[in-house]
């Protein structure tokens, strides 16, 4: 199977919802929420796009050539690429049913953890979404992190101890879902996670706790002070805010911020090698890719996310090669040009 194979596929499989675009930018889904678009006009999605698209790219090969190193260490462990599975719930009220949420738990932590990368697992208004995730992470020894919903102490609290019991290699809080228009929708009890809760829920586990919908670097320092391992830099793929910056853009002023305090992950609209590579040198660690991987799923299993990794990670190299960056910790900010 190729990956335009894949492709095709769930292009045939995958409407009305997901119309599996060339670009997958959040024009043609704009406002569907259910479904997979950003809220309202789009333009939390459209945006991120727009402003990886803008960035240049710093080509230098001059240079001693050596071997290219796309490894990196995360969570005490090493893996051999920056990018994972950002947590994606709702197959089928946001997809349309091809594949079933609990196929689809499984087959996407499995696939990721046999790439030797990981997913974040999605929560949801029922307690069949987060279940799953637990049950799908213990069945791969562990390999995963579960993205639990800003719930309330006491229940975000139980949910880390099930993470912490299934051997989860972190843990993470969505805490932009506060408002989510789904979660809403099904009258679910989220709330704003106040920075004294997630103080209490970090000092209360062993595992890393990332908070993931952080925009600001107000935000991030709150973060930080609460004892965070990371954060993910987020709007939820543009799902719960309208107008916001894409997400990269806040990078080096969180980065600014923070410093080596906390691992900055981000996400929105990171669509190939390219963008991977321009995320990392605005100051993320390491970036998450989402619906992409449903669409790789939907067309070719866990052969179609395998494709996928392999793909983002072949164009990642190419850029290292082309701007002589021989590891990771080479793509500083002079690799890249920003536009006025
Ligand atoms: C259909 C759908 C479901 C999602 N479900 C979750 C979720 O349960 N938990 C969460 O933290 N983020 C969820 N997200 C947000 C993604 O994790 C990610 O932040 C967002 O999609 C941005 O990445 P992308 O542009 O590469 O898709 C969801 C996004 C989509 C499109």
């Amino acid at each position: 199977m190729t990956y335009r194979e894949v492709i095709e596929k769930a292009r045939a499989v995958m409407g009305p919802n997901c119309r599996v675009c060339p670009v997958c930018d959040g024009r043609a889904c704009r406002g569907e929420v259910p479904g997979v678009g950003g809220l309202g006009s789009g333009s939390s999605f459209t945006v991120c796009r727009a402003y990886l698209d803008s960035i240049k790219l710093m080509m230098d090969v001059v240079y001693e050539p050596s071997e290219i190193d796309t490894s990196l260490e995360l969570f005490s462990r090493r893996f051999p690429f920056p990018f994972f599975m950002a947590p994606l719930g709702g197959m089928n009220f946001n997809y349309n049913d091809y594949l079933t949420e609990a196929e689809w738990s499984r087959m996407s932590v499995s696939a990721m953890a046999e790439c030797g990368s990981l997913a974040f697992t999605p929560d949801g208004a029922k307690d069949e979404f987060f279940d799953l995730s637990i049950a799908s992470i213990r069945a791969c020894g562990g390999v995963g992190i579960p993205t639990i919903k800003p719930w309330g102490r006491e229940v975000l609290a139980e949910r880390i101890r099930r993470a912490e019991a299934a051997g989860a290699t972190a843990v993470a809080c969505d805490v932009d879902s506060c408002n989510h228009p789904n979660m809403r929708m099904q009258h679910v009890p989220v709330r704003v996670l106040s920075p004294s809760v997630m103080a209490e829920l970090v000092r209360g586990t062993s595992l890393p706790f990332l908070a993931k919908g952080v925009m600001t670097a107000g935000a991030a320092l709150r973060c930080a002070d609460a004892g965070c391992y990371g954060i993910v830099v987020s709007t939820h793929g543009g799902r719960v805010i309208e107008d916001a910056p894409a997400p990269c853009s806040m990078l080096p002023e969180i980065r600014a911020a923070v410093g080596e305090r906390m691992k900055i992950l981000v996400d929105g609209g990171i669509r190939s090698g390219k963008d991977v590579f321009k995320c990392l040198a605005l100051g993320a660690d390491a970036v998450l890719i989402g619906r992409p991987y449903v669409v790789a799923a939907c067309g070719g299993g866990k052969e179609g996310i395998r494709l996928y990794n392999e793909k983002i990670l072949g164009e990642l190299r190419d850029v290292m090669l082309m701007t002589g960056c021989a590891s990771l910790k080479d793509i500083t900010p002079d690799k890249i040009r920003l536009s006025n």
